[in-house]
């Protein structure tokens, strides 16, 4: 069926393809945390340098939380939309005065850190703790509505809640951080905004928008 084949070929596919990205080798909660607020508004090619300098200057929690705020935004000089520095130090040091500088592996206190939005959190729980939480953004709204062939407005808020329950029914036990991630990479290498290519696609031969040769009229999206 459809959504097994999807999961599965997916997963294989992501597991045999994926890139050596700084914040993949290993799981800690805290580079992951950094490598989504980063990746937010940025793309990979962009985030790597400056990923690995963040890293080296702050490279826990508690390092962050102490930072004079200046350091902070210096470091984060280049990569635009400074909010997101502010609201991850602000995030680091309630995580410091809140868990003892230990990120929680709890859903609800994830989502409440300051910066955190149901993306990040879906992101933070899935990566570190490989809990099965959807992590959905615009790439993985693109993604499924073309395999799904979705007709529903994805600037709409219940469209996105739509697809979130979708996204988690998809994901396969205990591999929730390699399919969450599986999903990034297929929407920002292949299922791609303008063209995408689906030949290389481990999923085309299910794609119910490229059968009916539909993909690029997909997702409908009104409002920029
Ligand atoms: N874009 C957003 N999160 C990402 C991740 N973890 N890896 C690659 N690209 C991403």
């Amino acid at each position: 069926e459809a959504k097994a084949y999807f999961s599965r070929e997916l997963l294989i596919w992501y597991r045999r393809i994926k890139r050596d990205l700084p914040w993949r080798m290993n799981q800690d909660p805290y580079r992951v945390w950094v490598s989504e607020i980063m990746l937010q508004q940025t793309r990979v090619d962009t985030v790597i340098p400056y990923y690995e300098r963040f890293m080296s200057k702050f490279p826990t929690v508690r390092a962050l939380a102490e930072a004079p705020e200046p350091e902070v935004l210096k470091c984060w000089e280049g990569l635009g939309y400074y909010s997101r520095a502010r609201n991850l130090q602000a995030g680091a040091r309630e995580v410091v005065e809140r868990y003892d500088g230990v990120v929680p592996d709890d859903k609800a206190s994830v989502a409440g850190l300051k910066g955190v939005g149901p993306y990040t959190t879906g992101a933070i729980m899935s990566i570190a703790f490989n809990r099965p939480e959807p992590a959905v953004d615009g790439n993985v709204m693109r993604v499924l509505s073309r395999y799904f062939c979705l007709e529903e407005d994805i600037a709409k808020p219940a469209t996105r809640v739509g697809i979130e329950k979708l996204a988690a029914s998809l994901i396969p036990e205990g591999a929730a951080g390699d399919f969450n991630q599986a999903l990034m990479e297929l929407g920002a290498l292949v299922c791609t905004p303008k063209s995408p290519s689906c030949l290389p696609c481990p999923v085309m031969e299910h794609c119910a928008a490229r059968i009916a040769g539909r993909e690029t009229e997909l997702p409908i999206k009104t409002k920029a």
